[in-house]
């Protein structure tokens, strides 16, 4: 896991919109796997940015959302359909058909849930996927507990997230207590991880989940085992982690490979 810790949300989101622009270059039909939460906002603002000022193209990019909660249709302001366009599509070049964002009304939860793990097989898989962190380490809405092989489904909330997250709906009382989400599994297929978290808050579940033992009880600690997963922060939540320094050196310093000479 390669850890960037950055000044402050700023510049944690320049660096997240870095890495995902550095993809969509190398691959311009680049499948991209996209979060909501607060977290992500300020990347998605620096996308747009560079769309509009520098020309990045997603006309032909395909993109996944993560999740959805039950019961909203897209129309509604708190629905992740919503979020997504308000903050990021509707801003940028992205062809409308290659977006999928899990429908938070159907009829048939089973059969939907297959059908979206299917499409992102038949789009060739995840090339780069974008990650928050809830406050109980949950990535997507794979709440403690959730099977480390688990693949999109539909999940009960936890009360602390209903909680967490009601800051963005009208009362607590609206806020959806099911959601479709992909799976643990689904997320740990994606060729490379993105991981943004920010603020104090974050701290000491960001220190568990690099730092401590993989556990279903702290979902995003299975980030461990993948092969190709950078997490940026910025100071405030890097502040509890044991190893800052070292993080901080090794990313310093690993351009020095690309100099280096067998003697
Ligand atoms: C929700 C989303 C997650 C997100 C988390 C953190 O639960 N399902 O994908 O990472 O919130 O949100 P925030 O970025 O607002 O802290």
């Amino acid at each position: 896991m390669e850890v960037i810790i950055t000044k402050d949300y700023d510049e944690m989101s320049k660096e997240a919109a870095k890495i995902i622009r550095e993809q969509i270059v190398s691959k311009p039909n680049s499948v991209l796997g996209l979060a909501t939460g607060g977290t992500p906002i300020g990347t998605y603002k620096e996308l747009v940015r560079m769309h509009k000022e520098e020309g990045l193209d997603f006309c032909k990019v395909v993109t996944f959302n993560l999740d959805e909660y039950i019961g909203l249709p897209p129309s509604h302001d708190q629905s992740y359909y919503y979020f997504m366009w308000e903050n990021l599509f509707k801003h940028v070049n992205i062809n409308p058909e290659n977006v999928h964002v899990p429908a938070g009304i159907i009829a048939d939860f089973e059969a939907y849930c297959n059908w979206y793990e299917e499409e992102i097989k038949k789009a060739g898989g995840i090339d780069l996927q974008l990650l928050g962190i809830g406050g109980d380490g949950h990535i997507a809405f794979n709440e403690p507990g959730s099977s480390l092989t688990s693949r999109t489904r539909i999940v009960t909330l936890f009360e602390q997230t209903r909680k967490d997250n009601a800051r963005f709906f009208k009362s607590i009382d609206e806020v959806p207590y099911f959601a479709i989400t992909m799976g643990v599994g689904t997320i740990m297929e994606a060729k490379k991880i993105l991981l943004i978290a920010n603020g104090k808050k974050k701290a000491k579940v960001v220190a568990e989940f690099i730092e401590g033992p993989i556990t279903s009880m702290i979902t995003a600690s299975v980030l461990q085992l993948h092969p190709n997963c950078t997490v940026v922060l910025d100071e405030e939540a890097a502040s509890e982690l044991k190893y800052a320094k070292e993080y901080r050196w090794m990313y310093e310093n690993k351009n020095r490979i690309k100099d280096f000479q067998f003697k």
